[in-house]
């Protein structure tokens, strides 16, 4: 396990007029890993649910255990370092003047020597497609959004995380950047970091998400394999969300009464399932 929620409520400005009830008794448990999507309409919580993770935001109720120790009891510091988290915004995660410096927080900030620092930086910049030579002395804020995502995300991982959790991360990207940045995701994920990431395309958490979670309005509307959500189409609709490209595609073959199972999602299963479709038809 690498992270469990336990009944996690959470109101902001608790007691005042603006009160806002944005979590309810969220019960989740995320194993050492995995790849977990999380989706839900805009203001469903997603947001308020990630920052809970690395110990930003701390449960007005319940609690968050990373392995098995409730973070607000052990060093929420520690967590911090374990448990990389990539803003949906990233003007509010730079803050230096020089990208490197901005890099170069974590790893200074976990104590490596400056050798070392400078590797990770270097690393980490060539990840996420930013040329070291290139961006080291740029001023991050006056980078395109697209880049300044990239930063955000190159600071995070130089701190090299076990747990890596980002908050629509492709928002911003062009296509080739998007497909980038996934590929090194899955590819992180293969070397055994578990990664949390929020996403409004579902076509990138069919592809991607092992196991998916829906909130709805602060609740925990639904979970299971993205196979077993997709499968309940008008559930997903109802929460403001739409299915996968391909699954629409399959629900409406399926109404054409051609016996295609609706729960494939992504484009290789889809062809999977129309040869054995079509190798069907042939035999009848
Ligand atoms: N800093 C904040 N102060 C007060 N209310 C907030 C704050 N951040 C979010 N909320 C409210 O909490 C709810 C959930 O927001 P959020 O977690 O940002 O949702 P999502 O990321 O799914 O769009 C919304 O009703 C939102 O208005
Ligand atoms: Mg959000």
């Amino acid at each position: 396990m690498a992270l469990t929620l336990e009944n996690l409520s959470h109101i902001y400005n608790q007691g005042r007029p603006m009160e806002s009830r944005a979590l309810e008794e969220i019960n989740l448990v995320i194993k050492e890993g995995q790849f977990l999507g999380i989706c839900g309409a805009t203001g469903s919580g997603k947001s308020t649910l990630v920052q809970h993770l690395n110990g930003l935001l701390k449960p007005t109720t319940g609690r968050v255990l990373y392995k098995g120790r409730d973070i607000w009891t052990s060093r929420v510091q520690e967590i911090r370092s374990k448990v990389g988290l990539v803003f949906q915004y990233p003007e509010q995660q730079l803050f230096a003047e020089v990208v490197e410096d901005d890099v170069a927080f974590g790893p200074r900030n976990l104590g490596c020597v400056e050798d070392m620092v400078k590797q990770r930086v270097y690393r980490a910049l060539e990840q996420v497609g930013l040329n070291p030579d290139v961006y080291l002395k740029r001023n991050p804020l006056a980078l395109s959004g697209g880049e300044k995502r990239r930063v955000a995300l190159a600071g995070v991982l130089a701190m090299e995380p076990e747990v890596l959790v980002l908050d629509e991360p492709t928002a911003g990207l062009d296509a080739r950047g998007r497909e980038a940045l996934l590929q090194m995701l899955e590819e992180l994920n293969r070397q055994g970091t578990t990664i949390i990431m929020v996403s409004h395309s579902m076509d990138d958490l069919a592809r991607l998400a092992q196991w998916l979670v829906v909130l709805r309005k602060g609740k925990l509307f639904l979970q299971g394999t993205p196979c077993e959500v997709f499968a309940q189409p008008e559930a997903i609709r109802e929460t403001g969300l739409d299915v996968p490209v391909i699954t629409d595609l399959m629900l409406k073959l399926q109404r054409l009464g051609s016996g295609v199972d609706i729960g494939v999602a992504t484009p290789e299963a889809a062809i999977t399932e129309l040869a054995r479709l079509l190798r069907r038809r042939q035999h009848d």
